[in-house]
């Protein structure tokens, strides 16, 4: 993220001696993008993080892509799709290129292990559902609403509520997920016209700091495989950190829409931009007030991008036949525009 932050205690000078009660080191660790020129954090652990046990090959993940037919528009009606499992486990993948992969997952259990993943940010937004990211930055509660953004390499674990049904979009990006940088100052503070700012992102709420000792495991994707690191001891064990680097939460209903006279392009609905890729928030808003404005999309053809729609509530003006956790995709090459008579 953008922003300063620290939860838990850190020395009063980074890279000095930092002693636990008996006296011996907390380990600290440099956790950055970028190859150290990025945004970055310093984490202190009660035991050393490279202090793994055993290393295990999970899985391979390759996807399989189905035959894709002429050029045309889709509706996925992933609404009706229902899965189970952990927050992993449970992910169906519906689309992928090579900048990004889209998810639906329906987590009916916590996460009985901790999980990275290497290759990119992940977004998580929670269609349906309540719990809490439990990361070795601290707790962060979510809800319905929220983009979870979880920055390359933080480990995470997700506990659902079980008592409410839960329905996630996972987007998982090969690059770093940023708020757009048209809204950002040279300091990377978000400027005025932004549809958010600082306050509305929520960084953890507190950190829990783990002294157990046992095995446990992390699942790091990357590389087309999950391995599985088995470490001795809770791997959750930070005593505290400081720095731009950790996850967030931003709730869609957080997004001040930017309306216009005349329709406005889906850049005003811009949220973040990853590489290859944006993620827009098309939230309630005045639809255009010209007196002879058309309240409704001009058709159009972005020749050189797709776009990928996930419909989360209300009505939506520019489409009939959607229903809530409906996916519709525009692939590039050939126009749309809004259905007959809306
Ligand atoms: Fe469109």
């Amino acid at each position: 993220m953008t922003y300063y932050y620290h939860l838990g205690t850190v020395p009063p000078k980074r890279h000095t001696q930092f002693r636990q009660p008996d006296g011996s080191l907390y380990h600290e660790e440099l956790m950055g993008l970028r190859g150290f020129t990025g945004i970055q954090s310093l984490l202190y652990h009660l035991h050393p993080p490279t202090q793994v046990e055993k290393i295990r090959l999970e899985q391979t993940v390759m996807l399989e892509f189905e035959e894709m037919g002429p050029l045309r528009h889709w509706h996925l009606r992933t609404g009706k799709a229902l899965s189970q499992g952990d927050a992993i486990g449970a992910r169906i993948p519906l689309m992928a290129n090579a900048d990004v992969c889209i998810s639906v997952a329906h987590p009916t259990e916590p996460m009985s292990y901790w999980y990275r993943f290497a290759h990119g940010d992940e977004v998580i937004f929670v269609h349906q559902g309540s719990g809490f990211l439990e990361t070795q930055y601290g707790i962060l509660p979510y809800r319905a609403g929220d983009y979870l953004v979880i920055p390359t390499g933080v480990m995470w674990r997700m506990v659902p509520d079980m008592n409410v049904a839960q329905r996630l979009l996972i987007i998982e990006a090969q690059g770093h997920v940023e708020p757009p940088a048209r809204y950002l100052n040279r300091y990377g503070q978000l400027l005025e016209h932004a549809p958010y700012s600082e306050r509305d992102l929520r960084p953890p709420e507190h950190l829990l700091t783990h002294d157990e000792s046992g095995e446990f495991e992390v699942r790091v994707k990357a590389r087309n495989r999950i391995t599985t690191y088995i470490y001795l001891h809770h791997p959750l064990d930070v005593v505290g950190w400081d720095g731009y680097l950790y996850p967030y939460a931003f709730n869609i209903a957080d997004f001040e829409p930017i309306t216009g006279r005349i329709h406005q392009p889906p850049p005003v609905h811009q949220t973040f931009e990853a590489p290859g890729f944006v993620i827009c928030s098309f939230v309630p808003r005045l639809f255009d007030y010209h007196p002879l404005a058309i309240p409704a999309p001009y058709n159009h053809s972005n020749v050189d991008s797709d776009e990928v729609l996930y419909y989360v509530e209300g009505n939506f003006m520019s489409r009939k036949g959607i229903e809530p956790a409906s996916i519709t995709v525009h692939p590039n090459g050939i126009p749309h525009g809004p259905h007959p008579g809306m």
